[in-house]
C-alpha cells in the first residue's frame, strides 16, 4: 500500500485506452452531453481525454501560479521614457562603434525572436499541451511575447533606427539566422496539420520542440542579450532600454520556469519517453545550442567593450547551459565554471533593486486599483 502524495509532480502511469482524437485535444469537438464530471485524477499534461474546457478542478498548482505571477508582474514598455537613450544614441561620441554594433544586433536579434516564440506557442504548443490550467499560463504568455515585441516597436520608433534592418536580421545576419533555423526544426515538425501526439516518437517530438524553445531559446539565447544590455545599462549608458529588458527579463524568467514545469511533468507522468539516449539527445541539443550562442557573441562583440567580451559570454552560456540540465535533471554539458556575471541575478530581482538603474519603476503589485482617466 502506498502513502497518498500530494506534490504536483508525482510520476502515473500512461494512459492506456485509445489515442485522443485531435477534437478532444482541442476542446472544440462535439459537446458530449452524457459525459460525467472531470475528476482531478483524469487531468493530464500530454493526451489527456478529460474535458479541457473546464479549469476547475486545479491539478498543477504551479501552473496557475505562474499565471498569476505573470499578472502580477504586468507592465508596458511605453511606460518607460526614452528620453536619456535618445540622446545618447543621437550624440557624437557617447558610445563606441562596438557599443553600436552590439546594440543593434541584439535589437535585431531579440525584435524578430520575441515574434518566433509567440507563434510556436501559440501555433504549436497550446493544441498539443491538453491542460486547461497550463493553456492560461500559455495566454498570458502569448499576450507577453506580444508586449515584448511591442516594446522593440517603441524602441526603434524612440531612436528613429532602421526598421527594414532591425526586423530582417534573422534572416541577413548569419550568426542570428543559424540559431532561429536551428530552433524552427523543431516546432516545424509540429506545424504539419497532420501531426498528433499520442506515440513516443511523436510525444518525443513534442519535448524537443518544448526544449528548444522554453529552455534554449527563452532560457539559454536570452540570457547574453540580457546581460548585453544590462551591463550596459550598469555603465549607465540606455538605461530605458536596459530598464525595460529588466522588465522582460523578470518575464522570461517565469516563461522559462513554466517550460522545465511541463517538461518534468510530462516526464513525470510519461516515464517511458525519457530514455537514455533521449536525455543524450536533450544534453547534445543543449551542447550545439551554446556553440550557436558562442558564435553569436564572437559576431556580435568582434572586439568586446568594458565589461563584456565573446569569452565571457561563452562562459556564462556554459554556466547557464549547465543550470538547464541540472533542472531537467540531466548531467552537466560542460566543465563546471563560475558564473561571470554574478549581477545578473540582482537584475533579475527587481523587488530587491528597484533603483537598480534609478529610473522609474510601476509597481503595479502595489497599485491594486485601475484609474481610468
Ligand atoms: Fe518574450
Ligand atoms: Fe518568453
Amino acid at each position: 500500500m502506498t502513502m497518498l502524495d500530494w506534490s504536483d509532480a508525482r510520476p502515473e502511469t500512461p494512459t492506456a485506452h485509445h489515442p485522443v482524437s485531435a477534437a478532444e485535444a482541442t476542446g472544440l469537438g462535439v459537446i458530449d452531453r452524457a459525459g460525467g464530471r472531470v475528476s482531478v485524477d483524469d487531468k493530464r499534461m500530454i493526451n489527456c481525454r478529460a474535458d479541457v474546457n473546464q479549469l476547475l478542478p486545479l491539478k498543477y498548482k504551479w501552473a496557475w501560479e505562474k499565471y498569476l505571477a505573470g499578472c502580477n508582474n504586468h507592465w508596458m514598455p511605453t511606460e518607460v521614457s526614452m528620453q536619456a537613450d535618445i540622446a545618447l544614441w543621437k550624440s557624437r561620441d557617447g558610445l563606441t562603434e562596438d557599443e553600436r554594433h552590439a546594440i543593434k544586433r541584439n535589437l535585431g536579434f531579440f525584435a524578430a525572436s520575441e515574434s518566433l516564440v509567440a507563434n510556436n506557442i501559440v501555433l504549436a504548443i497550446y493544441r498539443h499541451l491538453t491542460n486547461p490550467e497550463c493553456r492560461q499560463y500559455l495566454l498570458r504568455q502569448a499576450f507577453e511575447e506580444a508586449v515584448h515585441t511591442h516594446t522593440f516597436q517603441y524602441i526603434v520608433e524612440s531612436l528613429g533606427l532602421d526598421e527594414g534592418e532591425l526586423f530582417n536580421m534573422y534572416r541577413e545576419v548569419p550568426s542570428i539566422t543559424d540559431k532561429a533555423a536551428w530552433a524552427l526544426k523543431h516546432t516545424q515538425h509540429l506545424d504539419d496539420p497532420d501531426f498528433v501526439t499520442g506515440t513516443p516518437e511523436a510525444d518525443q517530438a513534442f519535448l524537443r520542440d518544448l526544449v528548444a524553445f522554453y529552455v534554449i531559446f527563452e532560457g539559454m539565447w536570452f540570457y547574453t542579450g540580457f546581460a548585453q544590455i544590462l551591463s550596459l545599462g550598469r555603465r549607465n549608458k540606455m538605461v530605458g532600454i536596459a530598464e525595460q529588458y529588466q522588465y522582460i527579463l523578470r518575464d522570461e524568467s517565469i516563461h522559462l520556469n513554466f517550460g522545465i514545469d511541463v517538461i518534468n511533468q510530462i516526464r513525470a507522468e510519461n516515464p517511458h519517453l525519457w530514455t537514455a539516449a533521449f536525455q543524450d539527445e536533450i544534453r547534445a541539443m543543449i551542447a550545439a545550442a551554446a556553440e550557436l550562442e558562442a558564435a553569436y557573441g564572437r559576431e556580435t562583440m568582434p572586439r568586446g567593450f568594458l565589461g563584456l567580451n565573446a569569452a565571457l559570454c561563452e562562459q556564462y552560456m556554459h554556466f547557464i547551459a549547465n543550470r538547464r540540465c541540472a533542472q531537467l535533471g540531466l548531467a552537466p554539458v560542460f566543465a563546471e565554471t563560475a558564473n561571470p556575471f554574478p549581477w545578473m541575478s540582482e537584475a533579475m530581482d527587481l523587488k530587491k533593486e528597484k533603483n537598480f538603474f534609478e529610473t522609474r519603476v510601476i509597481e503595479y503589485q502595489n497599485g491594486g486599483a485601475l484609474s481610468w482617466e
